[in-house]
């Protein structure tokens, strides 16, 4: 994406819509999504965008446009998706450590269900069988299983729900008068669900993001799976997928790694209908220094192959899903902050500027790196970065002299509250504009109101060049509105 803003300047969003700033630009948010929906050259693949990364409602309508499902990791995110259109049965819900309600919600909204604990499996149980609750289905072997089963209980099946359910191609391949029927669940059918395993395999850019191997709370391990096998039977359950997710940010080859592992729990049991990979595909978030997107084509091949050829083993096509979060949203975003203050403390630059980690929290969080450009107050650039070098056409206007190692610090009391330490930037002051990049994954989405500050507004650059304000800033009125 050559022109980030396209004709918009970054002062007047600012003016237009207050500072700190979250900016959006569709196109390249769309062609994330097409790139992930063309990343696995496979006949029965879906791709699952995980809503934690970035939940704003009119980027989720487009991920929908776009050919995404959700993957919701809470009953906020289920509803946020519903919100946007996404039909029930093209939510899958992995959560961790659910409340009974949370299961219950999940289950009458007609949501699927990944559940990561034994003592979980059991909750999920009794639920479906407390409740007798309504079978969904979302592929058409579980489609073909529950008509017959509602054919032998004398009760209708199928319907727009399980037509809405049908991922990527299989949807196709769903007769008109299918689709038409009107939803009738089935009661009394063996429940779906699907579970998290945790194959020992990990990866991640820090620590706190792994989510898989020992230093973690996800999953099932293998070992337990006897005792998954009596929880199902127990339980009157049935295991239609698997899924895992082994961590966030890494090198990508760890994806066929943890692949090949969760293939081989799949090869554990019978009747599955899909193998869910997680997500966790690299950004480049150091641009400015010269690193390239990597080439995830590779990858996507050889993922193809190994579920063609599982598939071949397994004695029938077999769906498999990726959830991507950050690969989708991040490089979509840029988050525009305004400087305050300048501060030398000894031989340490200080500038401090109104985004707290109550705005961006992964830096503080993760001592994650976010590039940055500078501007001044007309909105004119400022950093004088090689043009080959910078993510987006510039036309330097300004050069304020040498470049020296500055901490980037919020308006937040914490001494922990940072942007960017010793960052080369160009000598700046009160009123400059700082474009903090690749912003658009967990950003907002983990912004808060520490010391009671509002959460900025979200800006989405629409194809044609237009701004639409897509999420107004907090009120003070919003803030007290649910305390007494
Ligand atoms: C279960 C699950 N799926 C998908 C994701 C998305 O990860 P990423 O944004 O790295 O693609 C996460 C992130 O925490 C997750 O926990």
């Amino acid at each position: 994406m050559s022109d980030f803003y396209q004709n918009n300047n970054p002062a007047d969003l600012l003016a237009q819509y207050g500072s700190p700033l979250y900016v959006y630009n569709e196109q390249i948010f769309r062609a994330q999504c097409r790139a992930m929906r063309a990343f696995c050259p496979y006949s029965h693949y879906a791709v699952n965008y995980a809503i934690k990364a970035n939940s704003n409602l009119s980027l989720l309508r487009i991920a929908r446009e776009e050919g995404l499902r959700a993957d919701a990791s809470s009953p906020g995110e289920i509803v946020a998706a519903l919100a946007a259109g996404f039909p029930p049965s093209e939510i899958f819900f992995i959560v961790n450590n659910a409340a009974p309600d949370e299961l219950k919600f999940a289950m009458e909204k007609g949501v699927f269900v990944s559940v990561d604990s034994l003592s979980q499996i059991e909750t999920f149980g009794r639920i479906a069988q407390e409740k007798d609750a309504p079978v969904n289905a979302n592929t058409p072997t579980q489609i073909e299983s529950l008509n017959k089963f509602a054919q032998g209980h004398g009760v209708a099946a199928t319907g727009e729900v399980l037509a809405g359910a049908i991922v990527g191609i299989e949807r196709e391949a769903l007769s008109s008068d299918l689709v038409k029927r009107e939803p009738s669940p089935v009661s009394g059918a063996p429940h779906p669900i699907a579970i998290r395993f945790n194959t020992g395999i990990g990866a991640g850019h820090h620590k706190k993001v792994v989510t898989g191997g020992d230093d973690t709370k996800f999953g099932i391990l293998p070992r337990d799976i006897p005792r998954v096998k009596e929880l199902l039977a127990q339980y009157n359950l049935r295991l239609v997928g698997i899924n895992h997710h082994i961590g966030s940010n890494y090198a990508q080859e760890m994806y066929l790694v943890g692949a090949r592992a969760l293939i081989d729990i799949a090869r554990q049991f019978e009747g599955l209908d899909f193998i869910d990979f997680g997500g966790g595909f690299y950004i480049p978030y150091h641009k400015l220094d010269g690193e390239k997107p990597f080439d995830l084509t590779p990858v996507g091949v050889e993922l193809a192959q190994l579920m063609q050829d599982f598939s071949a083993e397994y004695g029938k096509p077999l769906t498999a899903m990726t959830e991507p979060g950050r690969y989708i949203a991040a490089e979509c975003g840029v988050l525009l902050g305004t400087v305050h203050a300048t501060k030398q403390m000894g031989a340490v630059h200080y500038v401090g500027c109104d985004v707290g980690f109550s705005v961006l929290a992964r830096p503080t969080m993760y001592d994650a790196h976010h590039d940055i450009i500078a501007y001044n107050a007309s909105g004119q650039p400022i950093t004088e970065y090689p043009v080959s070098q910078a993510p987006h056409d510039i036309q330097f206007t300004e050069n304020r002299g040498a470049f020296r190692l500055t901490n980037v610090v919020g308006n937040q009391c914490e001494t922990g509250d940072y942007i960017a330490k010793n960052r080369s930037l160009p000598p700046l002051q009160p009123g400059d504009i700082l474009a903090i990049q690749d912003a658009g994954a967990y950003g907002y989405s983990m912004a808060s109101q520490y010391n009671l500050r509002a959460r900025p507004a979200e800006v989405l650059i629409k194809k044609s060049g237009e701004t639409e304000l897509i999420r107004r800033r907090d009120s003070y009125e919003d803030m007290l509105s649910n305390m007494t």
